[in-house]
């Protein structure tokens, strides 16, 4: 095929494409209910400080052990926790609120979740520790967490 073939069998085939998402592309997102697009919103962090406290989170690593989806990962999820009742190693049932956040983020060995073990969230952030206890890092890592409904 000559090269000026090419071209305009390209050019078609984009025509092509372009107007299928025009007719077909379009219509269906006039169709979609408003609904999930308003769900997704939120989850996203609701204030400044926990859209800074989700950067820290990636940044100490916490994601590799927390998800923010409800699947169990090396940790427990953090997706809900916020309010919710948390059962501890010892059969205790407590409320996961702030001071519980904070204390299970500061001294993570001081109350273990029924299920996990001691000693692989304290051994993870022991380099950390001085950032940890700097600044605003807890009160946004803590924001963050709270958004996770
Ligand atoms: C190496 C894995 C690991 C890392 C990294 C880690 N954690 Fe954890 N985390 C755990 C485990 C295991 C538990 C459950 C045992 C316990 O209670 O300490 C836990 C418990 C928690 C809890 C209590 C959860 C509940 O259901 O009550 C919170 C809150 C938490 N981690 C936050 C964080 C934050 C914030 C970071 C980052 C600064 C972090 N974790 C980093 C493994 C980890």
């Amino acid at each position: 095929m000559s090269r000026n073939g090419l071209i305009v069998v390209v050019v078609i085939a984009v025509a092509v494409i372009v107007s299928i998402y025009v007719t077909f592309g379009r219509g269906s997102s006039n169709n979609a209910s408003p609904t999930p697009t308003s769900s997704v919103a939120t989850t996203l962090p609701s204030s400044d400080l926990a859209s800074h406290g989700a950067v820290l989170f990636t940044q100490y690593r916490c994601n590799i052990c927390h998800t923010t989806n409800g699947e169990r990962a090396a940790g427990p999820t953090l997706a809900g926790l916020y309010g919710n009742n948390v059962t501890l190693d010892t059969g205790q049932t407590i409320v996961a609120d702030e001071a519980y956040l904070r204390q299970s983020i500061l001294d993570p060995d001081s109350q273990i979740v029924s299920g996990y073990g001691p000693s692989v969230m304290s051994a993870a952030l022991a380099d950390f520790t001085t950032q940890l206890n700097q600044g605003d890092t807890i009160a946004a890592l803590v924001a963050y967490i709270e958004s996770l409904k």
